[in-house]
């Protein structure tokens, strides 16, 4: 080996740390060479870490990858750079120089357990909700005060009752206001962006105001082919109202669904808990007159 090329003999930079890369980087790194290992991900492991099992072998996809990570994890001669994307390269075989770009993870990776309360507490996620113009999310009218303690205090326990909380305050407002969950939160000792975060998960829950009486045309492919389209149409006509919208008197809402389990009497809507079946439009104002 020349002198020159003796000169060359140093660092190495490796690019991704998917299973390959994490290879390449062992493999150099047990060789003597120090390594760089870039990673755009957060973490290294790649695409194969999100896999159950590998074609064709159906090999167990973490039995492969979980020791190239302990060890590229711990090993001396390897640098992660995670969270990292090459800027630009420069210079030529043996004298590169490479600018890379690390982003801010807004954690301490030193300190992270990876509890994951940093994702269930995410103000950044949860703020729109809260922050309404003309409106503070602690202040409570007395009345909902009142039925939201009501509801609380039926519910002892911690945040195993998050879900029956919210149906029966779901239930009692045909929405979930803002300023009860807000209560909830404060009387439970419960994170607002936790509750937050259940609340936005299920459909039975609303986060938007609903009107008194909730119709909802069930556009399901039975529903769908017998002409579901021209009842939710007739529907919007007469109460002057889109999909998804509030009657201006709040009292209907019209909303659709997507199969309501009664396919053998299609077409079918539902308004609250009634439901009605073999469906045409000439039925529209019938039902609507129940509720008004
Ligand atoms: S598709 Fe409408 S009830 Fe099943």
């Amino acid at each position: 080996m020349s002198s020159k090329t003796a000169e060359k003999v140093g660092a190495v930079l490796v690019v991704g740390a998917g299973v390959g890369g994490m290879q390449a980087s062992l493999d150099l790194a047990e060789a003597g060479y120090k390594v760089y290992l870039v990673e755009k991900g957060p973490s290294i492991g790649g695409v194969m870490a999100q896999l159950d099992k590998t074609f064709p072998t159906n090999d167990c996809a973490m039995c492969t990858l979980a020791p190239r990570m302990v060890d590229c994890g711990g090993h001396l001669n390897i640098e992660k750079l995670t969270y990292s994307e090459i800027e630009s390269i420069e210079g030529s075989a043996g004298n590169f120089k490479v600018s890379i770009r690390k982003k801010a993870r807004s954690v301490d990776p030193d300190k992270c357990t990876g509890c994951g309360e940093c994702v269930t507490n995410c103000l950044v996620k949860n703020i729109v909700y809260l922050d309404q113009p003309g409106r503070s999310a602690v202040e409570i009218e007395a009345g909902m005060k009142t039925k939201v303690d009501d509801i609380l205090g039926r519910c002892s326990g911690g945040r195993e009752t998050i879900v029956p909380i919210l149906h029966d305050i779901n239930e009692e407002f045909k929405w979930l206001p803002p300023e009860a969950l807000c209560r909830m939160a404060e009387v439970k000792e419960i994170p607002i962006e936790h509750i937050l975060r259940i609340a936005s998960f299920y459909n039975a829950f609303s986060l938007t105001p609903k009107g008194r009486h909730v119709i909802r045309v069930c556009t399901g492919t039975a529903c769908y082919v017998k002409g579901a389209q021209r009842i939710l149409d007739t529907f919007g006509r007469e109460l002057s109202v889109e999909v998804g919208g509030v009657t201006e008197d709040k009292q209907f809402s019209l909303e659709t669904v997507n199969c309501v389990g009664c396919c053998g009497q299609s077409p079918v809507v539902t308004v609250d808990d009634d439901i009605y079946g073999y469906m045409n439009q000439t039925m529209v104002q019938d039902i609507l007159g129940k509720y008004t």
